[in-house]
């Protein structure tokens, strides 16, 4: 069976440096790709740029560069983050590129054609921070400024002729959809603020700008650019070469199974984005899921707030894995989280050095010394054994189901939870105590590694590169990782030699240890 799965994040503005919200996204998407591609899937996974609309015109203008070169600067770190966080992305889009801009002047025709588009004028506010219009209602004053209510960020008046999409045609059919496909908006909190949203009645959205040039000229008026929202959501299908829909890519992967984003924009994808695929009569995407805010301190990161985390530092001081590894494990998925150094070292220590690393040194000193530097042959599992071993195989399934519900939380408990195990399995079983059995030995020592490895695959997708420093124990490498034997208790060959490794991960002396 042919299994393919499309994974994507938001595409970042290029206006500054990426920072700790931009590379959190990714990385949570990196560990579903990862995950999905150990399990046999055929993963398209698309991350990239949103570089069109007036916020990026201005910070380019700031700069006093062209528009287009200031874009290819930022956009470049963006792309270096993307490697620096170790992701298997498989494309890298920016909207300023042709294909992109066929697709969505492609998908304006369709909407035209459809009489979803129609000409008029725009009075009202707009965020040029958020790229968004906002209703007296949703505006408040703030220091004597106007600002939106949901993000702080000043407003200003237009008054311009404008394209409008006919959103309002568009409530009744999304309110049966969300009824329909009860999973499509998660988590559940967030979906009910958008079908609550959606209830309160929807406005027809402007969908053009006159007053400045920087985006995707309107098919046959290019006095106006298409708002770059219209713009941006469309690279979901122009990585699959929309509107050639028997291209391979697009027959493969879409629908996407997941658009990953961050709660801030779910409005745009839960709505907009639907909305503009029920109108063009293109399927709709399978999961929109809106993960919470890393905050600094207790506010969201802006630049404007000077409170920007940088990834960078914190991966030149500690290292990657630990990063990916403190993001996936001690953020709730789906809640908002604090970056907190205390307890990012404390993850390190605990988790990373004491759980796992010595978990991997033991075993390999111990049979190194015992077993002839090889993986046992001679064995035979007795019910402890196999209880430990069990565990993956009995739970294979619903971790499977879990990822798909995006329950990342159960999947790294369940990985903490094994490690305790098999420490204590270890203890318990004293094999050092067992130099006259010899067949016992060899069976703890069998199982401890046996375990060592379905954990190692499971970690791949949260440290991978620790992982497969762990998995040269056995000489595996990441083209032999594979989910689905985590319920193998055979896996191992005896006989073939166990490897010394490098410490894993190295403690790191707190301060007020
Ligand atoms: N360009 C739009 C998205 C278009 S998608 C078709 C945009 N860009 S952004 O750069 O401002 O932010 C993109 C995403 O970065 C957010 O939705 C979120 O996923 C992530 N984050 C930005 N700041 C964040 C935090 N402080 N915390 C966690 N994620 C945040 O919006």
């Amino acid at each position: 069976m042919v299994k393919n799965f499309y994974i994507t994040t938001p595409i970042y503005y290029p206006s500054a440096k990426p920072h700790m919200g931009h590379a959190y996204s990714s990385i949570i998407a990196d560990f579903f790709a990862r995950f999905k591609k150990i399990d046999g899937f055929d993963v398209n996974f698309l991350t990239g740029t949103d570089e069109h609309g007036l916020k990026i015109q201005r910070a380019a203008e700031k700069k006093g560069l062209d528009t287009l070169k200031f874009c290819d600067e930022i956009s470049k770190t963006f792309r270096d983050l993307s490697k620096t966080l170790n992701l298997t992305n498989t494309d890298f889009i920016r909207t300023t590129e042709k294909r992109h801009q066929k697709s969505v002047q492609h998908l304006w025709k369709e909407l035209k054609k459809n009489d979803d588009i129609y000409l008029s004028k725009y009075s009202g506010w707009y965020s040029v921070s958020d790229e968004a219009f906002y209703t007296d209602d949703e505006i408040e004053e703030l220091n004597g400024k106007k600002v939106a209510i949901t993000s702080k960020s000043p407003v200003e008046w237009l008054d311009e002729e404008s394209y409008f999409f006919r959103l309002s045609k568009w409530e009744k059919p999304l309110l049966d959809y969300y009824n329909k496909n009860p999973d499509f908006i998660s988590p559940k909190t967030r979906k009910n603020e958008v079908i609550s949203f959606v209830k309160g009645g929807l406005k027809d959205l402007s969908v053009s700008r006159k007053s400045f040039s920087w985006g995707i000229p309107v098919p046959d008026d290019n006095k106006h650019v298409i708002y770059v929202w219209l713009d941006a959501l469309t690279n979901y299908i122009s990585a699959l070469n929309y509107p050639n829909t028997d291209d391979e890519l697009y027959k493969k992967f879409w629908p996407a199974n997941i658009h990953l984003i961050g709660k801030d924009i779910l409005r745009f994808h839960a709505v907009y984005w639907p909305a503009f695929l029920l109108a063009a009569k293109i399927p709709l995407p399978k999961k929109i899921y809106g993960h919470g805010w890393i905050l600094s301190g207790d506010e969201k990161m802006s630049k404007s707030k000077g409170n920007i985390l940088d990834p960078i530092e914190i991966i030149d001081q500690y290292g990657l894995d630990p990063l990916r590894y403190y993001l996936i494990k001690e953020v709730s998925f789906g809640n908002d989280g604090n970056i907190s150094q205390d307890k990012l070292e404390d993850c390190i220590n605990s988790d990373l050095a004491n759980n796992f690393g010595n978990l991997c040194q033991r075993v390999t000193a111990f049979a190194e010394k015992n077993c002839e530097g090889k993986i046992p042959n001679n064995i035979e599992f007795n019910n402890d054994d196999l209880k430990i071993l069990d565990k993956f195989k009995d739970n294979i399934d619903l971790i499977r189901k879990k990822i798909d519900e995006l329950d990342i939380n159960f999947y790294i408990d369940f990985i903490i939870s094994s490690l305790f195990e098999t420490n204590k399995y270890f203890n318990d079983q004293e094999p050092w105590k067992k130099k006259d059995d010899i067949k016992r030995l060899n069976t703890i020592v069998y199982t401890t590694l046996e375990v060592v490895r379905k954990i190692s695959f499971m970690l791949y997708p949260i440290i991978p590169q620790s992982s497969l420093n762990a998995l040269k124990i056995f000489s595996i490498n990441e083209s032999e990782i594979d989910y689905s034997s985590i319920n193998d208790h055979n896996f191992l060959n005896g006989g073939n030699t166990i490897h010394k490794i490098d410490i894993l991960f190295k403690k790191i002396e707190k301060k007020n240890d």
